[in-house]
């Protein structure tokens, strides 16, 4: 089989060679995306006088009847055609004769794989976009049930001062808010077209790049056509961010995790996002929490190879460069399915409101109250700090809570405490007390709730 570039060889590869070469067994994911580029190309060749309109018409309906194959799964591929632009080329010239070699016309598979990928994750990230705002729906939905159910907040996972369990839903919230900005504002760079950049110097044929950009839906072109063939920024852009998200979506994973252990017990994972144990009957396993955590892993891996890959490249297209794309589609089908498991398992879950609540009933987290009432009365916090801190080490003693301190205990550690010291130090008042902006007060987290509605509404 005669390679389409082999005319200045007198030798082929061997097969096993091709093969470390191909990339067509993953980058046939872009099949729809080289057709739609191809077309805008052919279509602006048109336009332009390079093809005249029956070579164009006739390269567009081969081009079409590829795309219906394509999408009815027909087409096949061949590793002797390397990779996805030269398997279409070809099956373009099978269906259509000669004149389908002219679709190359100004054209190179460097400003073509480029295209394609812009296209390609144009689409994905508004997808993921989509996918984000869904979850931050089942977040709030979740918020808005319990802004008043009470859990014992922690810092060292050691518990520190209680909270609502919707102000900690919600911060949930507010960090996928920014992967979504930053996910948008990365759209601005994606949303740029390489197409006419040619191998690197841009081309001979008076080609009109604005015009086959916008028949992309693309806002703008690159400036130079050097940069626009060796950029993967905007994929190492799209890695990072998604490495930040998956790194957000793992540290809720580690919270549902430990939030369904027989320990916590703060919540329980619906059935339908669990699975059980081969052996033991009696488990119910969060699986699905565990790989999203653990599936973190590989898309922080996959950051770091293409920064790695790219790291000592020479302008302008090398090679290298292939091994842009399985990370890339990796990433993209990751985040997408981890993003539904959570919004799923967010949706479904069970909130043991009871546990939570007898959590912060019997702990020291509202100690903090105890110091600041000494300190609104006038004594120095410090002061104040190692008194409560003294009372707590008594409860430790007698095996009891700061609300089961008699009123003459209290006083014999400090004369300014009064009989009204029961209410400040009641979970549900030191909540409700804390109505500083965006704190956990319950009137603040019905605030920051209507916001992320307003927001989700107007998106
Ligand atoms: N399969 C190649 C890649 O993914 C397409 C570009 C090839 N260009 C070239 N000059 N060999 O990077």
């Amino acid at each position: 089989m005669m390679k389409l570039w082999g005319g200045r060889f007198t030798k082929k590869p061997e097969e096993w060679v091709d093969e470390f070469n191909a990339s067509i067994s993953f980058d046939q994911e872009l099949v729809m995306e080289d057709i739609e580029g191809s077309k805008a190309h052919v279509t602006m060749l048109k336009k332009c006088g390079i093809l005249s309109a029956e070579e164009a018409d006739q390269i567009l309906g081969g081009l079409n009847e590829l795309e219906d194959k394509a999408a009815e799964g027909s087409l096949s591929f061949s590793t002797q055609y390397e990779d996805i632009h030269l398997n279409l080329e070809k099956l373009l010239i099978d269906t259509v004769g000669e004149v389908g070699g002219k679709l190359h016309t100004g054209r190179s598979r460097n400003d073509q794989i480029a295209t394609d990928m812009h296209l390609f994750l144009k689409k994905r990230v508004e997808e993921v976009i989509g996918l984000i705002e869904e979850f931050q729906g089942a977040i709030v939905k979740q918020a808005e049930d319990h802004i008043e159910t009470m859990i014992p907040g922690y810092t060292h996972l050691q518990r520190a001062q209680p909270i609502s369990f919707a102000h900690h839903l919600m911060t949930y919230y507010w960090m996928l808010d920014r992967d979504k900005d930053r996910l948008k504002d990365s759209m601005k760079r994606i949303d740029l077209s390489p197409l006419g950049a040619g191998a690197l110097a841009g081309t001979t044929f008076p080609i009109d790049r604005a015009y086959s950009a916008e028949l992309l839906g693309f806002s703008g072109v690159y400036e130079n056509s050097l940069d626009a063939v060796s950029d993967r920024d905007f994929i190492l852009e799209f890695l990072s961010n998604s490495a930040i998200l998956m790194t957000h979506l793992s540290r809720l994973a580690e919270e549902f995790i430990l939030w369904s252990t027989e320990e916590f017990h703060f919540i329980e994972l619906d059935d339908s996002f669990t699975t059980g144990s081969s052996i033991m009957p009696q488990k119910k396993n969060p699986d699905m929490a565990e790989l999203v955590r653990g599936k973190t892993g590989r898309v922080n891996g996959n950051l770091v190879s293409l920064l790695t890959v790219l790291k000592g490249l020479p302008l302008a297209y090398n090679k290298d460069m292939q091994e842009d794309k399985e990370g890339m589609f990796d990433t993209v089908k990751t985040v997408i399915g981890s993003l539904k498991i959570f919004t799923g398992m967010m949706d479904t879950m069970k909130v043991n409101k009871d546990v939570m609540e007898e959590a912060v009933g019997t702990d020291f987290s509202n100690a903090t109250e105890l110091a600041d009432y000494l300190a609104a009365k006038g004594m120095p916090f410090r002061k104040a700090h190692e008194v409560v801190g003294k009372l707590v080490l008594h409860c430790i003693e007698q095996g009891y809570y700061l609300k089961d301190v008699t009123l003459a205990t209290y006083q014999q550690h400090s004369e300014l405490i009064e009989s009204d010291i029961y209410d400040i130090i009641a979970p549900s008042a030191a909540v409700k007390r804390r109505n500083s902006y965006g704190g956990t007060g319950f009137e603040q987290v019905k605030i920051q709730i209507e916001k992320a509605k307003g927001a989700l509404v107007t998106k």
